[in-house]
């Protein structure tokens, strides 16, 4: 049977000009990914004054990640865009300051502790059938909009203890105001005018920036005054964090920072891999049947899946694979080269732009045999083990690889297991379309039909 092929960008044949990359990156930056983004390891420009390369390669990939990591730090245009909101965060932080926070943070999402987290994400995923269950009685339901309740309601549980102090309805509607204005790369970024000079975006951020940061601070201060509980869950590990060598711990500012970042992007990235997997799934249904099959053999009844469970379904996590090989929710990272060095045959200057290309590599027609086709074969032990890891890093590689990655795939193999053993999925219009602005989207959204098992 022939494997399904779903949607994608065409990539233009031509160069775009400055005018029409600006248009194209304002409304889906995949647009200005050329043809050739697809074949080479590398490709290099010039916009205005401001040179730049696009790596899409694994060599490539590996010297920018991990062998010449120092050269490479993250490009203002992405700190910019979200320092408003996680100031000087983990994620948006470089140096002494990105490494205390690091040696620190790493140990909060060690596997024991991600692991303790599971039953929340049980409870949470049995919600979440009961909430499709009911908006499927009428017709199609909208996947992301579900997930994104789903992954929500995780990370206020194990982030913001539940919602007692915390109105997760109010903070739902800033975050989304947030990711309208501030996911949008505008001119000045472009430019590269100066840090101080307010984004047109973020001034109608601050708004809803204020309203998030009040909330998480006082989560934070009701939890630093309530001691010690029964269970410790992300915020209690974050406040108990410490810098091993210096023994250094978060200020309140760096929690409300670091928590912020991890409930809006932890959240979204990881409905987004969901999503598209349902979609995925909806669209093949060999491989729903098979996927299905070993659901069963593991679950009985309709019962919502545990930690022990998801180590028994491994199809399930080739299928979220698969989906963030299509659809990487991060299809883009940017770096700023500090110094000389060379990339494949480009000399790469001081200051010039180097894209990692997610996207591109994923999908890149030298590395993957078909690659536009939907197929979690592509994530068996052998043929995991037989590719160049550099060849798939939908979390990063190297120092800066995303911490949150077990938590994400935890929770996403604990929802897709649940929900596999409750409804079965089909496809229901429209067709989405892959669009970029700060994660990959489908838009207008993933519309299926549902019926109960
Ligand atoms: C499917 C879900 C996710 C995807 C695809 C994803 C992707 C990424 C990527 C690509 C990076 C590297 C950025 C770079 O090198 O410039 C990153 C970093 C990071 N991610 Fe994730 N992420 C996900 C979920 C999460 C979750 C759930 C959390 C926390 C709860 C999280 C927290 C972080 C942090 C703090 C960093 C910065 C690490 C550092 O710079 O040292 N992520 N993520």
């Amino acid at each position: 049977m022939p494997h399904f092929t779903p949607p994608t960008i065409s990539p233009p044949t031509e160069e775009l000009g400055i005018l029409d990359s600006l248009r194209a990156m304002r409304e889906n930056a995949l647009n200005i990914l050329p043809q050739i983004a697809f074949t080479q390891p590398i490709v290099s420009g010039k916009t205005g004054f401001k040179r730049w390369h696009m790596v899409q390669g694994p060599e490539g990939m590996r010297q920018v990640f991990l062998a010449n990591a120092d050269n490479y730090p993250k490009a203002d245009v992405i700190t910019r865009m979200l320092r408003t909101a996680v100031g000087q965060s983990l994620f948006t932080s470089e140096g002494a300051a990105w490494r205390w926070q690091r040696r620190a943070i790493s140990p909060v999402f060690a596997a024991r502790n991600v692991n303790a987290l599971a039953p929340i994400m049980t409870r949470t995923a049995q919600r979440a059938c009961e909430r499709i269950e009911a908006n499927g009685q009428t017709g199609p339901v909208e996947m992301v909009r579900e997930m994104i309740s789903a992954t929500f309601d995780v990370i206020c549980e194990v982030a913001l203890s539940g919602k007692d102090h915390f109105d997760a309805e109010h903070y739902g509607a800033a975050i989304t105001q947030y990711m309208l204005t501030a996911g949008r790369a505008s001119l000045l970024d472009f430019i590269d005018a100066p840090l101080w000079m307010p984004r047109p975006g973020e001034l109608f951020n601050r708004d809803c920036v204020h309203t998030m940061h009040k909330m998480v601070k006082q989560a934070i201060l009701d939890r630093q005054q309530s001691g010690a509980r029964q269970e410790d869950d992300l915020l209690d590990y974050m406040i108990k964090a410490k810098d091993p060598d210096t023994g250094r711990q978060m200020s309140t500012q760096d929690l409300v920072h670091n928590m912020q970042f991890f409930i809006v992007a932890g959240h979204e990235t990881t409905a987004l891999a969901l999503a598209w997997s349902l979609y995925l799934l909806a669209n093949d249904q060999a491989v729903q049947t098979r996927a299905r099959q070993q659901v069963q053999s593991v679950l009985s009844g309709g019962h919502a899946a545990s930690l022990d469970d998801i180590n028994q379904a491994p199809y399930l996590e080739q299928i979220l694979q698969e989906a963030m090989r299509l659809y990487p929710p991060v299809g883009f990272l940017a770096r700023k080269a500090r110094d000389n060095d060379q990339l494949y045959d480009r000399e790469v200057h001081p200051k010039d732009t180097v894209f990692l290309n997610l996207y591109g590599l994923h999908r890149h027609q030298d590395y993957w045999p078909h690659p536009n086709q939907f197929n979690p074969d592509h994530f068996t032990p052998e043929n995991v083990g037989a590719r160049d890891k550099y060849l798939y890093v939908p979390f990063g590689a190297g120092p800066r690889i995303c911490v949150g990655a077990n938590f994400a795939m935890m929770q996403a193999q604990i929802i897709l297991m649940t929900l596999l053993n409750r409804f079965h999925f089909q496809p229901a219009e429209p067709t989405p379309m892959p669009v970029m602005q700060m994660t990959i989207r489908p838009d207008p959204g993933i519309n299926l039909s549902i019926s109960s098992l």
